[in-house]
Formats: structure tokens, C-alpha cells, sequence
């Protein structure tokens, strides 16, 4: 949680610096984060793992994409918001997937999750 709100500080940060508005899939980010954790509380632990382990992994490619394209941009403050926030990223996938998140039963509920993911961040970039 304590990651996740330096996270939230860091980028309104950037967004309040450039006068820019949040993005067209915030509300429903807000939406199906809670959606998703209430699913997945019913599942327990291993249903919580599984569902960090799929959102984390999306966000991981998208943030080293968001460094890709932010490279060719030449914008060092985006550029390391991104990568300030990438290692902590990486670290709660790997607890999600490590600590029974891909466990084979859940596979399922990971594509689900992911494509979910995937596609509020798809919204939000148009
Ligand atoms: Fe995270």
C-alpha cells in the first residue's frame, strides 16, 4: 500500500507539473481495482496472489514500453517517474506469482485478470 500511494504521489506529481488530467481510464482503474481485489478476497490468499501476479505483470510490460517510448522522447522527468517506480513493480509480481499466484488452478482468473488489465490501460492510452 505504502508503494502504491509513492507511486500515485509520484505520477499526480508529473501530471500537476505539466498542467495535465488524468487519464481517460482512471475511474474505471479505481473500479476494477476494487472489483478485483472483492473477487479475489473469496479465493483467499492464493486467489489475492494470483491476481497481484497478473496485474503486476501487465504493469511491468507497460511500464518498460512507457520507458521504451519515453526513452525516444527525451523526457528524463517522465523517464524517471517510470523507472522510480518500475523496481517496486517488479518485486510485487514476483511476491504475487511466488507466493502461489501461478498456481495452475488460477489460470483462469490470471487471463481474465490480465486481459482486464490490459485493456484499462489500452482505454486510457487512446
Ligand atoms: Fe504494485
Amino acid at each position: 500500500m505504502a508503494d502504491e500511494k509513492r507511486h500515485l504521489n509520484t505520477f499526480w506529481n508529473e501530471i500537476r507539473r505539466r498542467n495535465g488530467v488524468k487519464c481517460k481510464s482512471y475511474w474505471l482503474c479505481g473500479l476494477g481495482g476494487w472489483v478485483m481485489g472483492f473477487i479475489s478476497a473469496f479465493f483467499g490468499k492464493p486467489g489475492i496472489m494470483a491476481c497481484t501476479c497478473a496485474v503486476e505483470s501487465v504493469v511491468v510490460t507497460h511500464l518498460n514500453e512507457q520507458l521504451f517510448y519515453l526513452e525516444h522522447k527525451q523526457d528524463c522527468e517522465a523517464y524517471e517517474a517510470v523507472k522510480s517506480i518500475l523496481d517496486d513493480e517488479k518485486n510485487h509480481r514476483d511476491i504475487g506469482c511466488g507466493e502461489g499466484g501461478m498456481n495452475r488452478l488460477y489460470a483462469p482468473f490470471r487471463f481474465m485478470i490480465s486481459a482486464f488489465t490490459e485493456g484499462v490501460i489500452r482505454i486510457g492510452m487512446r
